[in-house]
């Protein structure tokens, strides 16, 4: 009988005719990968580019630069939306959704700047939005907050959530490779954004975060009210620090409840060999979640990068011919989770003599440092203090969490 109705199922599988915006790293990569996938019946039909002069490896008719063309196209059901430009993207995400098709998009910035007008559009029109690929590329995390984390109490959940900073700190701190050319390293293999302030300086990190936070524990931020420190300013103190110590330095998203409220933030942050994280290297993301009852639970894949990235994008599609869509399961509960920056994090400051770091700002310090122009102090802080202190965002200070940054 359960065999029956699946096979229905399968039967009834509506072919998928898919209207793409971009042929990037990503967009490529869903046509290599729909074309390895015979199992799904999906054909791209038409895709809008922007650049004219560019040379592209599949042919012209494929190709149209007017939106218009593929959102208003009869045949096409599903639009898939791969560009670069948030704004636009945005754009083309609403118009599709308004005129009730299904979309699937990997644009975390855009999804996180405008979660809530998103929401609103799937609602009204009754439309499906998926992006699995815009969080952590090719690990399933969203659907599995979705479905699987529904009752458990979910306490924290932390994640290495940018491919291309986590590549840099795996080359400089197991390769011995300089920052700059680690960065090049990362933008050549398609890894970075086209703009790579966004992934260094975390920026990346935090939209991805934002859209976990709604589907982990139904807060929809508004991504400027969330602090994200990135590994710009990692220098040679820290990092002679981190190896007399054996521990390595990752780019750490995070919420995590503090009494009833959460505290989410993107900073760098020591990890020892007993870490998950420590073993997470190069383009690899990790996310962590603890709960109540089942503790901690590592989810791990390749978070960047043409084909891993397709592979969500894939998996979205496929997930839209049996109808699914996300129930913002968490939403829903309205379990009325707030933010918050009352707590205390456990901090290793590094500044120049320049700068005047106030051990008046520290609710307790635990070590200090002073050598040739550069200092440090290990201690505790309110998260307020620091992200309202004088020093904080001075280009000569460099911050990075302890292990266990929430004290
Ligand atoms: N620039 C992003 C990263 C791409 O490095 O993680 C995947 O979202």
């Amino acid at each position: 009988m359960f065999n029956k109705t699946l096979k229905q199922k399968i039967m009834e599988r509506t072919k998928i005719k898919i209207g793409l915006f971009g042929f990037g790293c990503v967009g490529k990569g869903l046509y290599d990968v729909l074309h390895q996938t015979p199992g799904l019946k999906a054909e791209i039909v038409k895709i809008c580019v922007k650049d004219r002069a560019k040379k592209r490896s599949i042919p012209d008719e494929f190709f149209t630069f007017d939106r218009s063309e593929v959102l208003n196209h009869p045949d096409i059901n599903i639009i898939v939306e791969l560009i670069d430009d948030s704004e636009a993207a945005f754009e083309i995400v609403s118009t599709a959704l308004k005129s009730g098709k299904g979309v699937v998009s990997a644009n975390k910035k855009m999804i996180a700047e405008h979660f809530d007008e998103l929401l609103a559009l799937q609602k009204l029109h009754n439309a499906p939005l998926l992006y699995e690929a815009a969080s952590c590329a090719s690990i399933p995390i969203i659907r599995n907050l979705e479905e699987y984390y529904d009752n458990d109490l979910l306490q924290n959940l932390s994640g290495i959530v940018n491919g291309s900073t986590n590549y840099i700190l795996t080359k400089i701190f197991r390769d011995n490779l300089n920052f700059a050319d680690s960065l090049k390293m990362a933008q050549e293999l398609g890894f970075a954004e086209s703009n790579p302030a966004l992934d260094v300086e975390g920026f990346d990190a935090k939209f991805k975060l934002t859209i976990l936070l709604a589907h982990a524990f139904g807060i929809v931020a508004r991504p400027e009210n969330l602090i994200n420190l990135g590994i710009q300013k990692i220098g040679d103190l820290e990092s002679r620090f981190a190896r007399e110590k054996a521990y390595k330095i990752k780019l750490i998203a995070r919420a995590q409840k503090v009494g009833n409220k959460i505290a989410a933030f993107v900073m760098p942050q020591f990890v020892s060999r007993e870490n998950n994280f420590y073993h997470i290297n190069d383009e690899y993301n990790a996310v962590q979640t603890e709960c109540f009852f089942a503790d901690k639970q590592l989810f791990t894949g390749k978070g960047a990068g043409s084909h891993p990235t397709a592979s969500a994008v894939l998996s979205d599609l496929s997930a839209l011919t049996y109808d699914y869509r996300y129930e913002y399961k968490k939403l829903q509960q309205n379990a009325g989770y707030e933010l918050t920056r009352d707590f205390k994090v456990e901090v290793f400051v590094r500044f120049s003599d320049e700068v005047n770091v106030p051990a008046v700002d520290f609710d307790e310090i635990s070590e200090r440092y002073s050598s040739q122009k550069q200092n440090y102090v290990i201690g505790k802080i309110h998260f307020e203090t620091l992200i309202n202190s004088d020093w904080y965002k001075n280009p000569a200070v460099s911050v990075v969490l302890a292990e266990n940054p929430i004290v």
